[in-house]
């Protein structure tokens, strides 16, 4: 039943979270695609990152062994994608234990599924351990369960820490060893004797990774025991589709075969599709189907953070489709992206809420792209008006039209060769790979902070941020809700829904209100209760859509009742005092206000349960 191909994501998903949820975990709901008050990652990659505090001990609502499906982004293998394995956008299903099952549990429980649920023979299974180092020892205990499995030791390859270790994903944080599990996709039926992913990497695909979370990175680099021994899992729901498929490539899996076959329901033409054409098809599939997910959590285009990423993907897309022959005509995008909606909101019902907005925004960006390309082209002109037949565009020009008006080289060539001139390649890659170190360095300095800082700036900016979320819906009104939140060691960021610019008035009148709730110095603290509770109990926050879910609920006073992961503050008073900085537009709706919080005392404590 699982091998009916035309729904076979699906049913893989539903299978991975059912035979969990049959083994004591809960079902969580997916976190949104932007984290958080996470300032150090823009997107969410994996299914561990919403889970950071409780991998650090905080406990869980849901309890020690959850699950879920995660949409994750990833964007630093952005120029791979379009080759057979590469995506910005997959799925990634976890299952987790925190400090209740270790090494054998999640083994077990990940052998069992591959192979009796899913079927996979363990002929052209393979798996590697951590071979060992300085900071931790060779994971022979991994090794040898495999090997009572039923796993030959010849298919059971030791790696180093570059390989076999995951984590922290920022510079510190819970990370450990790992061990990691493949499957045969090599030339022959079956693995030669002997094979396995240590010794042929390429033939070995991976496709589930088990974490042990034991150690915290420190930010000296040395390694501390946690104080539970967490698991921290991943599979990546397309690589195993295609395997089961017998596919070798990730766009012939049923869910991105079907957004690939609307993009190629556009062209005209019905000649067989040339390399670089196929390539442009797959990059409109992934980038569309990334950019849908990123508008329905919110994100809008723009030129900074997560909405230059969005428009980079929108843009990329587009230029693709020039070269299938489509003209970035009105709706194109939209036309594709329904199909994303069509394929995967049933899993993720977000899509169909948020879908007259998606249309939306992608329609506007359309437009105000081939504006660009239209300037583009004026400044092409230009720049080859004194050229004469055979001469060469130098590639510092070719980069500009690349980098200011979104002009890929190949179009720029493509117009060169008919006003037969030429470009300088070699020169235009060297202005790129320029381009590439620099981008490259900042986005590592931007991962370098730690993930999910719950130092105790970010922990009391955190509890400010409720405080603030309640003031404005005081001074505002209830149409207040929250849109977005950044916080960093020295300001929160809030973003909420609001139509008009407030006045200095109503900024004082918010900010007044949150000092007083600071100077009652409450008590804070937080229970469990179902998402239903929650609402009868009027909580504001975002509601989990999975029924019967628990939720943390946190009380500060009478002052504020607010749906959250926490930590926060143990009481009020630890704030000190509130400032708001700046009020302003964030998008069209949209109000943001950064605040800081200062005089506190030095140490803090964190707020518990209510008992
Ligand atoms: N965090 C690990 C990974 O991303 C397992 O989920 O591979």
């Amino acid at each position: 039943q699982l091998l009916d191909r035309r729904s076979m994501s699906r049913r893989i998903r539903k299978a991975y979270l059912d035979f969990f949820a049959g083994k004591g975990h809960s079902v969580i709901a997916g976190a949104s695609l932007v984290p958080d008050n996470d300032p150090t990652v823009l997107f969410t990659t994996a299914g561990m990152h919403p889970l950071v505090p409780y991998l650090m001990g905080e406990a869980h609502p849901a309890g020690k062994r959850l699950c879920d499906a995660q949409l994750c982004v990833r964007t630093q293998d952005i120029d791979e994608v379009g080759d057979n394995t590469h995506l910005t956008c997959f799925e990634m299903m976890g299952n987790w234990s925190l400090g209740d099952y270790f090494k054998k549990g999640a083994i077990e429980m990940s052998f069992e599924f591959l192979t009796k649920v899913l079927g996979i023979p363990l002929e052209k299974f393979a798996v590697t351990c951590f071979e060992g180092d300085s900071d931790a020892p060779r994971d022979n205990e991994s090794a040898d369960i495999w090997h009572s499995l039923g796993v030959p030791r010849e298919r059971i390859g030791f790696l180093p820490k570059a390989k076999n270790w995951w984590g922290p994903a920022g510079k510190t944080g819970p990370c450990g060893p790992d061990t990691e599990m493949f499957y045969w996709v090599g030339p022959s039926e079956l693995p030669p004797a002997g094979s396995n992913p240590a010794t042929d990497d390429p033939n070995w695909m991976e496709i589930w990774n088990d974490v042990f979370m034991q150690y915290n990175k420190k930010e000296d680099g040395t390694f501390e025991p946690l104080a539970q021994q967490n698991v921290d899992t991943g599979m990546g729901l397309e690589r195993v589709a295609a395997v089961l498929q017998k596919v070798s490539n990730v766009y012939e899996t049923d869910s991105l075969k079907k957004i690939l076959a609307k993009v190629l329901e556009l062209r005209k033409s019905t000649d067989a599709l040339k390399d670089i054409e196929v390539k442009a098809a797959r990059i409109m599939t992934d980038h569309l189907k990334a950019a849908t997910f990123m508008i329905a959590d919110g994100v809008k285009p723009s030129n900074v953070d997560q909405g230059y990423v969005l428009r980079r993907l929108i843009r990329r897309a587009i230029r693709s489709a020039r070269q299938l022959g489509l003209n970035a005509e009105q709706g194109l995008c939209s036309f594709v992206s329904s199909e994303v909606i069509a394929t995967y909101a049933s899993a993720y019902p977000k899509l169909r809420q948020k879908e007259d907005e998606i249309r939306a925004t992608l329609d506007t960006e359309e437009q105000q792209f081939s504006k660009a390309l239209h300037e583009g082209q004026k400044q092409f002109d230009k720049l080859t008006e004194p050229l004469q037949k055979g001469q060469i565009i130098d590639g510092q020009s070719v980069f500009h039209l690349y980098d200011t008006y979104g002009f890929p080289v190949e179009l720029t060539k493509e117009m060169a060769t008919e006003r037969e001139l030429k470009i300088d390649e070699a020169g235009f890659a060297a202005a790129f790979e320029a381009h590439q170190k620099l981008s490259r360095a900042g986005a590592e300095k931007r991962f370098a902070g730690g993930l999910a800082d719950t130092s105790d700036e970010t922990t009391k900016l955190h509890t400010a941020t409720h405080l603030l979320n309640q003031a404005l819906r005081t001074v505002l009104g209830d149409h207040v809700f929250q849109k977005g939140s950044n916080i960093t060691a020295e300001r929160l960021r809030f973003d909420f829904s609001h139509p008009d610019k407030m006045t200095p008035e109503q900024i004082k009148k918010a900010e007044e209100l949150v000092n007083e709730a600071i100077k009652a110095d409450a008590p804070v603290s937080y229970s469990v209760m179902t998402v239903d509770e929650a609402k009868a109990q009027g909580a504001i926050g975002v509601f989990g859509d999975k029924y019967g879910e628990k939720v943390k609920v946190y009380t500060m006073g009478t002052f504020s009742k607010e749906i959250c992961g926490g930590p926060h503050v143990a009481r009020t008073g630890m704030l000190g005092s509130f400032k708001i900085q700046k009020e302003e537009s964030s998008s069209s709706g949209v109000r943001r206000i950064k605040a800081i919080v200062s005089g506190g005392p030095a140490k803090i404590e964190v707020a518990g349960e209510k008992n």
